[in-house]
């Protein structure tokens, strides 16, 4: 039977750390899904559409990974896919317990559930998109830790000086 995965995050924006989970993952499951969260409680430098777009291009021509959208319990996109397997990146003990409680979580919410921990790669240890949008902000360069089109969105978007409008 095909095992797929659920890799769900924010990814705002995607990342070398996640695509380097992903290309590990495809090592222990015969397909992903990336799945972006909308989340209109949470501020968002990029809007949905950008970080699905930015996620589908970094991921490029791989018939094993698809990206995806979702809106509510992770766990009901999860059934909607058909599968009950998530993957989750870690990078170090202060990711720790924020993922204890939401794989607890979604595993009380849903007794199939269960989820896959990888460490980071150590090449990716320090970064996360919220690292990147600070430097970038501040006028910074992330063009060696981010994929090419993301790079090139967030030059477009310093350049228009519109970091702080996108709120969803
Ligand atoms: O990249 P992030 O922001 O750490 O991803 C967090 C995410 C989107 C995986 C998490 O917030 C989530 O699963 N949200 C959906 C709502 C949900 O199902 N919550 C219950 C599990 S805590």
């Amino acid at each position: 039977m095909e095992r797929v995965a659920v890799y769900p995050g924010s990814f705002d924006p995607i990342t070398n750390g996640h695509l380097d989970l992903v290309r590990r993952g495809l090592n222990i499951v015969d397909r992903i899904i990336i799945a972006v969260a909308i989340n209109p409680q949470k501020k968002h430098m990029f809007t949905i559409e950008e970080r699905v777009e930015m996620a589908t291009k970094a991921i490029g021509d791989n018939p094993r990974v698809t990206v995806g959208s979702f809106e509510g319990l992770l766990v009901d996109y999860l059934k909607k896919q058909n599968t009950h397997i998530l993957l989750r990146g870690v990078r170090a003990v202060l990711d720790f317990e924020y993922e204890f409680q939401m794989a607890l979580m979604n595993r009380r919410l849903d007794r199939s559930v269960e989820t896959i921990f990888m460490m980071t790669g150590y090449k990716w240890f320090y970064v996360s998109s919220r690292i990147i949008r600070d430097v970038v902000v501040a006028g910074g360069n992330v063009d060696e830790i981010v994929p090419d089109c993301v790079a090139k969105k967030l030059r477009e978007k310093f350049a228009e000086g519109c970091f702080n409008k996108n709120d969803r």
